[in-house]
């Protein structure tokens, strides 16, 4: 079976943005080996001036990915710091990486810049490696496939170039890792921009109800409408792009209403509520489930992280033998 890699930093819960990211992870599983991690080494090259959040926020992370349907007995769940072999390949990388290609990794001067219009300095030895750090998380499973989103094609260029740098320099261990670009429906924030929790526009998946209605509520319709049967214009409007996603069989339907003036705004939203609460009822039910069995979480990454090592070891034997160490 061929195996992917994919992980997340722990950065707090995650949003209805990243439903549809888990679900994909989730019909990966019976196609593919899967190893899915919580890149907490990751989130310390910008958060190591505030680490206190770190652990808790991936024992949150974890919680969500299992009551999506991440499922422990098909997939290798894991925290990258469990396993010290990640560092060890990182640092073997690390020595025949140029510097220039990390400095020619496009995210990174932008990354730099928006920390820096916060009055943070991120321009560390530790984040400058941030890409070479995850080639090393991709290369040890030594996966031949990572599913990703549009941002992270460049990271994963470096790593197929790492790669087979590496091969060629000593031996071939590594193959090169193709990216699995699944259409991830991009979802807006409740003000129409990107979603984001630093924007405080983003609808939590595990939210509870009230907490959802108000989401909902604050969504931004069409400015053109006034009265409800003001004739509306479904495609400036936040709702309408969630009825697109969520209310295929009405959503035509709604539009034609919208259009015509026949449906309100607020019987508009309620729907959409309605429709929100029915696909997140039940993973929320779910993930209460998961979180009242007393050290479960820990359990599946304990397990995952005892799994994770019998390959890195494995890897990381082939990579000494390789450089001759
Ligand atoms: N950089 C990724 C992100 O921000 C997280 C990540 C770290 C990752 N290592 C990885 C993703 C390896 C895929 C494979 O989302
Ligand atoms: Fe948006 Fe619905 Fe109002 Fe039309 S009726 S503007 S789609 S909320």
């Amino acid at each position: 079976m061929e195996r992917i890699l994919s992980g997340m930093r722990p950065t707090g819960r995650l949003h209805i943005g990243h439903l549809s990211v888990l679900e994909n992870w989730r019909r990966l599983q019976d196609q593919y080996k899967c190893f899915f991690f919580a890149a907490d080494w990751h989130a310390l090259t910008t958060s190591f001036d505030e680490t206190g959040g770190i652990r808790k926020n991936t024992f949150e992370m974890v919680a969500d990915w299992l009551a999506v349907g991440l499922d422990p007995e098909k997939s290798v769940i894991f925290r990258q710091s469990d396993v010290n072999e990640h560092a060890e390949l990182h640092l073997m990388l690390s020595m025949i990486i140029p510097l220039s290609w990390l400095e020619r990794v496009p995210t990174y001067k932008d990354q730099v810049q928006q920390f820096k219009d916060q009055g943070k300095d991120i321009m560390t030895y530790g984040f400058l490696g941030y890409p070479l750090l995850q080639a090393a998380d991709i290369l040890m499973y030594r996966a031949n496939a990572v599913p990703v989103g549009e941002d992270q094609l460049p990271h994963l260029e470096l790593c197929r170039e790492v790669a087979r740098r590496f091969n060629f320099m000593y031996s071939q261990v590594f193959p090169e890792p193709k990216a699995l670009l699944a259409k991830i429906s991009l979802l807006p924030g409740v003000d129409n921009r990107k979603m984001s929790k630093s924007y405080s526009n983003d609808i939590g998946i595990f939210s509870d109800p009230k907490d959802l209605t108000k989401a909902v509520n604050s969504m931004i319709t069409d400015p053109a409408r006034i009265r409800k049967n003001d004739p509306g214009h479904p495609e400036v409007c936040v709702v309408h792009k969630y009825h697109t996603i969520y209310s295929l069989d009405r959503v035509t339907g709604l539009e034609e209403e919208c259009r015509r003036g026949e449906i309100g705004c607020v019987a508009c939203k309620k729907l959409l509520n309605s429709t929100l609460d029915g696909i997140l009822s039940p993973l929320r039910e779910k993930r209460n489930e998961i979180v009242s069995r007393e050290g479960y979480v820990q359990e599946v990454l304990s397990d995952g992280a005892q799994r994770a090592r019998m390959v890195a070891s494995e890897t990381m034997r082939m990579v000494r033998e390789s450089i001759k160490l």
